[in-house]
């Protein structure tokens, strides 16, 4: 009798699973135990639904360093973050006209706005280019600086390579740029010190490796930097008003927010507090070398991003030799129950550096519960799919 393998989940780069145990008991204790509805009544039932959301949003102000938890807004992912970010500061900091730095290895969530606003808005964009081994060229950040820079936006971990890029000299050199992060990748692996790093918005997702549910997500926004929010509504406060409340975070945050996600998102910032993020990194490190170091034994696979040892996040994209990306990922998953994602993972602009435009890569992400039986179960299916 064959008895399948247990499945393997080298996805956590789209979303990272499994989740922790507190995180699945904090979504269910608020969603059986309340009524979701926060800041808007005086109830008990409100008021510990607005404590959840108060102490998520502490913890992921002491996760970035940032001393004031009411500059900490939520969102219901990275994406809309980043579309707060990007559209907002048009008819704030940026005027048709003016200047856009961003880099090669940008997901969609910020080309496509700035795109949209190079379109419409009469914004020029300049694109800081990459090295031949994927990583994010910051020393020609000077040579781009314009009288006109209003904004520059990075990736901090490209989720494609893998590659870091250098965000603290980003922030030492962008001068009066507004300095804008994608920290979709990195939140939860990497520290991030907005203080330290100069940083004036940090976008953070909140179900990659901060471990929380889909759904969740947000934003740091330096004091005295104001962005036109892009929804307006009911916030629970100033409800006199017929005007959008001007403070943060009720400002950004109109609308009944996602108690559920928040109380999860919450939940899995103490799991990454408590086990560390040295730790968390120093696994996903090993489990990276280990893989990184089997794929170099093999003949016909083609491994893309930072080499020798340069630092990289868990998120390998390779080719093998010979078979289009989706069979591959297909006989992953059909034959050796291994879940990876196959294509442009929404970077187009990343494959173009790389060459592997428009066909894409296999990818493989691995995160905190992924253990070294994995890798070597990676490795063995991609001997056997190679070799086929
Ligand atoms: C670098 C980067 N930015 C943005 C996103 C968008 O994330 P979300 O779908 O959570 O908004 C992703 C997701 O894959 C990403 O990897």
């Amino acid at each position: 009798m064959s008895t399948k393998p247990a499945p393997i989940y080298a996805d956590n780069a789209a979303t990272s699973f499994p989740k922790p145990r507190e995180v699945i008991d904090a979504v269910s204790a608020v969603l059986g135990g309340m009524s979701l509805s926060p800041g808007r009544s005086a109830h008990r039932y409100s008021l510990e639904c607005s404590r959840v959301i108060f102490d998520t949003r502490e913890a992921l102000a002491d996760f970035f360093n940032c001393p004031d938890s009411s500059r900490i807004a939520f969102t219901c992912n990275v994406t809309e973050a980043l579309n707060v970010g990007i559209f907002g500061l048009l008819g704030e900091k940026l005027h048709p006209g003016d200047h856009v730095i961003t880099t090669a290895l940008e997901h969609n969530s910020v080309m496509r706005p700035l795109r949209y606003l190079e379109k419409t808005a009469d914004i020029s964009i300049s694109i800081l280019p990459v090295s031949g081994d994927g990583e994010v060229m910051v020393s020609e950040l000077p040579r781009l600086i314009r009288d006109n820079t209003r904004l520059i936006v990075v990736n901090h971990v490209s989720n494609v390579t893998g590659a870091v890029a250098d965000i603290e000299a980003i922030g030492r050199a962008k001068g009066d740029a507004v300095f804008l992060v994608d920290a979709a990748q990195s939140a939860g692996v990497f520290p991030i010190d907005v203080a330290r790093m100069n940083i004036d918005m940090l976008a953070f997702t909140g179900h990659k490796s901060l471990l929380g549910p889909t759904g969740s997500g947000g934003f740091y926004l330096r004091p005295g930097l104001g962005l036109r929010p892009l929804k307006m509504g009911g916030t629970g406060s100033n409800s006199e008003a017929e005007i959008q409340p001007d403070f943060m975070p009720d400002c950004y945050e109109a609308g009944t927010p996602n108690t559920l996600g928040i109380a999860g998102l919450g939940a899995g910032v103490g799991f990454v507090t408590r086990t560390g993020l040295a730790a968390i990194r120093a696994h996903e490190q090993r489990l990276c070398r280990l893989f990184l170091d089997g794929l170099e034994q093999m003949k016909g696979i083609t491994v893309y991003g930072p080499a020798g040892g340069r630092e990289r996040a868990a998120v390998i994209s390779l080719k093998v030799k010979g078979k289009s990306e989706s069979a591959v990922a297909q006989s992953l998953d059909r034959d050796f129950h291994i879940m990876v994602r196959a294509g442009l993972h929404c970077a187009p602009g990343a494959h173009r550096t790389m060459g592997t435009f428009a066909e894409g890569t296999v990818r493989f992400s691995f995160g905190y519960f992924n253990t070294e039986a994995d890798v070597a179960a990676c490795l063995t299916a991609l001997a056997i799919i190679s070799k086929n």
